[in-house]
């Protein structure tokens, strides 16, 4: 089975390094709506924490930041994403945090090992969400509670005034990731996917951020560049339609009033066995 599923930081858009720094910018965007839902769901500091898909570690950083005592064990398949983490966290002087190179379906891990799980923008990207599903509440303490946070691309970013050619976009971005086994528009469909996983006590929230509370400098950096051209290059995406997103896009951001907001789904769950 395919278990990196539809991203791969080599190949989901033309550059590693625009890569990671959307990432980076991903978490900015909405990490103060997000902490604020996490510390709601219960996580708190000393806690043992579990992290599916850390990526480049920039959720870890955040999360040992705000709670010092507590400790990740951090999931991440991709090698060259498991070393990079690992140096920048450390380059950071953050050491509560083990780093296993392994994937969400295979972790090897004992039963009942963890307080609280977050995975964060993986599950939309896994042809098996349910059986990673399983496989955190399998690793959970009873009690414990996994969030598990995603996009919906029907619902991805939407602008005042409206740029219509954005759908071409998102067309283009979910039929690349859906024929690489992933789920773009998973966001609507977690509460099921956790009861099926297991869990009880579910609950969902939809966040969201907005240009004008957060600048349009960080929709600028969380969007980018490189997957609209990775889509191009795929021919997912024509240089024609391209083109007209972005005179569209130029035209929306120049005029006055604009705004640009974008959502994140994110669901609860409780292991209560
Ligand atoms: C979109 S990135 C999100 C990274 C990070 N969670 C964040 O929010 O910034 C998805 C991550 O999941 C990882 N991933 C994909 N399939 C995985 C699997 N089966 N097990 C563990 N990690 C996986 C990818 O390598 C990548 O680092």
């Amino acid at each position: 089975m395919n278990l990196q599923g539809s991203y791969q930081i080599n190949t989901i858009a033309s550059n590693v390094e625009l890569e990671i720094n959307r990432l980076k910018a991903q978490v900015e965007l909405f990490w103060d709506k997000e902490l604020k839902h996490y510390i709601e769901f219960g996580l708190n500091d000393g806690m043992l924490i579990l992290e599916v898909g850390s990526g480049p570690g920039f959720i870890t950083e955040k999360i040992l930041e705000k709670f010092p005592n507590a400790n990740i064990t951090a999931i991440e398949i991709d090698s060259f994403l498991a070393d990079f983490s690992r140096k920048y966290l450390s380059c950071k002087n953050i050491n509560q945090f083990t780093v296993i190179q392994k994937s969400i379906l295979e972790t090897g891990l004992p039963d009942s090992s963890f307080d609280f799980a977050i995975t964060r923008l993986v599950l939309e990207h896994l042809p098996d969400p349910i059986s990673a599903v399983r496989e955190v509440y399998r690793i959970l303490k009873p009690g414990g509670k996994a969030v598990f946070v995603d996009n919906d691309f029907e619902m991805h970013i939407m602008t005042y005034p409206h740029v219509s050619e954005l759908k071409e976009l998102y067309d283009a971005y979910c039929q690349s990731r859906y024929s690489e086994g992933g789920n773009p528009k998973i966001g609507r469909e977690l509460p099921t996917i956790l009861k099926n996983g297991g869990f009880s006590g579910v609950d969902f929230e939809i966040i969201s951020a907005h240009s004008e509370i957060v600048g349009d400098e960080m929709f600028l950096k969380s969007e980018g560049i490189g997957i609209p051209i990775k889509l191009l290059n795929d021919g997912f995406l024509s240089s024609k339609i391209l083109g007209r997103i972005s005179t569209e896009w130029r035209r929306m951001m120049k005029s006055e009033n604009h705004s640009i907001i974008r959502q994140l789904y994110m669901a609860v769950g409780e292991k209560t066995l």
